[in-house]
């Protein structure tokens, strides 16, 4: 290569001189390179069958990632070699395009030709990494194991349809910025290894239901009652049945659409329920719970604007000093799409499904056992889960299919890497594994002239038993409903449901 060319030397070839050094020659193979494995890429994930986070990341961040460093390589070593000229000759060789020289003629088409194939490229690369990077693939598995918990979950409940983003990221550019922005420190803190385990809840950049759940689901629909079978198994030798058929009155909440009425009264278009979410400290001071499972001050304000207020006796603090929260879908649907179920729930429905035989003694108390053990790692639990079962039916040939559902229910449900399981993330939906609605419909939040607000033990109000127990018992129907006939003891009024039902019993 001619390293110090003259500046008067016109020749053809020296018009390209500017080119002719080492970092933009680097820069321009880069270019290409990157260029040719994207289109290669790019086919490859169009055409395959199934998404492969990795094909995506390569083809939609590392590429264009190359693609922009050899670029910028290129324009650096053009701007160092004109300095070079300007130092070594005091001017930079000119550039002179002659339109009449079919030779000129000819470059200045392949220019422009490759301009707009370039631009074209960049303008597809950019559009798919930006879907890209709001796809599922690339939020719920890109980061290898941090969002493993969230993803199974969602695979595994009835959001698996929507993408993370519907939720998570708003629509606009706002949203976009601030997401990315977010993004590329969770990004940082993942491979700095510095994010909290599990992540926690209720997490602060969601936002609130009216710009996510309502996109989706219109607040004033009116369902109407919703007839729910839960069935249960007892931890006695014989697995005993015990089944609650639940009329569960979920109602609406917009009067041109049906009575205003049922648990999505709540949601009623013409009122707003607010509360405030704090704890007693033993030092007798409330101090605000982020996680709002402690409601001591809730009120309701009407159509009319007439307030109705209901308090904890134990609580004569002044409200205002507390954040106000507005009631809204996610205060009851705050898992929508990450569902952990307790370890009970899981097995009961392996029993139900006939996935655990129920003639196998005993199964369903050993079943919660092994799942209720702490494990160092998932491995170790599936082992653990193995060996254990097997060892006390010795010889039993319905075992390996039980073996095989309940290690099952702990991949899908529990995430030592992460630490979550059910026990780290409030279900705030019903009562039995979390306080749920019994954290302000527990008899204790009254009025100053003593009203209530519905009281727990009033088991028929936002449900009726319509029918209970096993096999003949459960076509007895009673419309009113019955008086719940609960398995254990004899239930307290106001029983809170939650504090002997820990979801591992
Ligand atoms: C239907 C809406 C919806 C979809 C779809 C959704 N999420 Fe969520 N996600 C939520 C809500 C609501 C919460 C808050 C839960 C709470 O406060 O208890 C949440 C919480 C989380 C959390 C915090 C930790 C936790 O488990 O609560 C992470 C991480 C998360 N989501 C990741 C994802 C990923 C990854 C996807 C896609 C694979 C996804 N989400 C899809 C609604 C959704
Ligand atoms: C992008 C649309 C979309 C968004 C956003 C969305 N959902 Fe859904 N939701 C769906 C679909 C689709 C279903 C499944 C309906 C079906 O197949 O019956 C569903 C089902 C549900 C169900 C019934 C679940 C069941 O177990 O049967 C509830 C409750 C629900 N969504 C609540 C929410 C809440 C709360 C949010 C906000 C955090 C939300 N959804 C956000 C589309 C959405
Ligand atoms: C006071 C608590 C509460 C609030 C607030 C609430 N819901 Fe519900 N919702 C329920 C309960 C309880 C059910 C009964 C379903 C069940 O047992 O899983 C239900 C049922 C549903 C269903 C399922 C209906 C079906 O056919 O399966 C959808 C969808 C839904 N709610 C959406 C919403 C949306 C959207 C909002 C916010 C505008 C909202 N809910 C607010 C408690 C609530
Ligand atoms: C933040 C506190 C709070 C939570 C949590 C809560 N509620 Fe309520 N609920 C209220 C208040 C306040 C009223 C109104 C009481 C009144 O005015 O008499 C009410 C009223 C109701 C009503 C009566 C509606 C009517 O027709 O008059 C039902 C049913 C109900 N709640 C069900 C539920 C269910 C089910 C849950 C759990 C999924 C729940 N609530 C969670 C505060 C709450
Ligand atoms: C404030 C409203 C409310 C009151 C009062 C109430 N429940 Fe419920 N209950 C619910 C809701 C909402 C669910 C549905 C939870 C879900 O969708 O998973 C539920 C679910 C249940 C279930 C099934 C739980 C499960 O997850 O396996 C049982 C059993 C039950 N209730 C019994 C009772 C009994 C007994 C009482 C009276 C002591 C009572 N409930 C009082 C709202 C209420
Ligand atoms: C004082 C502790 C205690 C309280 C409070 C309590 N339970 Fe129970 N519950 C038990 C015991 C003990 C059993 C029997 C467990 C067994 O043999 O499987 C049981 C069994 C059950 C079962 C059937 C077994 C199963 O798989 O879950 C249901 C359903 C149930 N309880 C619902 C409720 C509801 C709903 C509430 C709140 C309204 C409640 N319990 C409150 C102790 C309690």
């Amino acid at each position: 290569m001619n390293e110090h060319p003259s500046p008067s030397d016109q020749t053809p070839q020296s018009r390209l001189s500017l080119f002719r050094n080492w970092t933009s020659l680097a820069g321009l193979t880069i270019v290409v390179a990157s260029v040719f494995s994207f289109l290669l890429l790019f086919l490859i994930d169009t055409l395959a069958h199934s998404a492969n986070p990795y094909i995506g990341i390569l083809t939609y961040l590392v590429a264009p990632m190359f693609l922009v460093t050899g670029l910028a390589l290129t324009a650096i070593g053009l701007l160092l070699r004109q300095r070079r000229f300007i130092k070594d000759a005091g001017a930079a060789p000119r550039l002179q395009i002659d339109l009449h020289r079919p030779r000129d003629r000819r470059m200045m088409g392949f220019f422009l030709g490759g301009t707009v194939v370039f631009l074209l490229l960049a303008a597809m690369g950019s559009y798919q990494t930006y879907h890209f990077t709001e796809s599922v693939t690339f939020c719920g598995q890109a980061c290898h194991g941090v969002m493993t918990p969230e993803f199974v979950a969602y695979t595994n409940g009835p959001h698996a349809r929507v993408t993370c983003a519907e939720c998570h990221i708003g629509a606009g550019a706002g949203w976009y910025v601030r997401s990315k922005l977010s993004g590329a420190y969770q990004v940082y803190a993942t491979m700095a290894n510095k994010y909290p385990r599990p992540i926690p809840t209720p997490i602060k950049n969601l936002r609130p239901a009216q710009e996510t759940c309502e996109q989706c689901h219109w607040p004033k629909k009116f369902v109407g009652n919703l007839d729910r079978l839960y069935s249960y198994y007892l931890n006695d030798e014989t697995n005993t049945p015990f089944t609650v058929r639940l009329l569960m009155k979920v109602g609406g909440s917009d009067p041109t659409h049906g009575p205003v009425e049922g648990i999505h009264w709540h949601m009623n278009v013409g009122h707003k329920i607010q509360y405030v979410s704090a704890k007693l400290e033993k030092d007798g001071r409330w101090v605000a719970d982020e996680t709002r499972q402690k409601i001591p001050w809730v009120r309701s304000i009407d159509a009319q604007g007439v307030v109705t207020e209901f308090r904890m006796a134990k609580f004569t603090n002044d409200p205002s000093r507390y954040e106000l929260r507005t009631m809204d879908c996610m205060d009851c649907h705050n898992r929508p799409a990450h569902v952990y179920h307790a370890p009970n729930t899981a097995v009961n429905l392996a029993i139900q499904l006939g996935q655990i035989d129920r003639s196998i003694p005993s199964i369903k108390s050993n079943a919660l056992w092994v799942l209720t053990q702490t494990y160092k790692g998932e491995t170790e639990a599936l082992q653990k889960i193995a060996t254990t079962l097997a060892a006390k039916y010795p010889g039993d040939a319905r075992l390996p299919r039980v073996i095989e559902a309940v290690q099952l229910i702990y991949k899908k449900n529990f995430f030592p890497e992460m630490n979550v399981n059910w026990k780290v993330y409030p279900n705030n939906i019903g009562h039995m594994h979390w306080p749920g609605c019994f954290r302000c419909h527990d008899g204790l939040h009254k009025t100053a002239d003593g009203k209530q607000s519905i009281k727990a033990s009033d088991c028929n109000a936002c449900h009726v038993i319509m029918a209970q127990g096993a096999g003949k018992d459960l076509e007895k129907m009673n419309a009113t409903g019955f008086k719940f006939a609960h398995p254990g003891d004899e239930l307290d009024p106001n029983p809170q449901c939650h504090e002997c039902h820990s979801g591992g019993m």
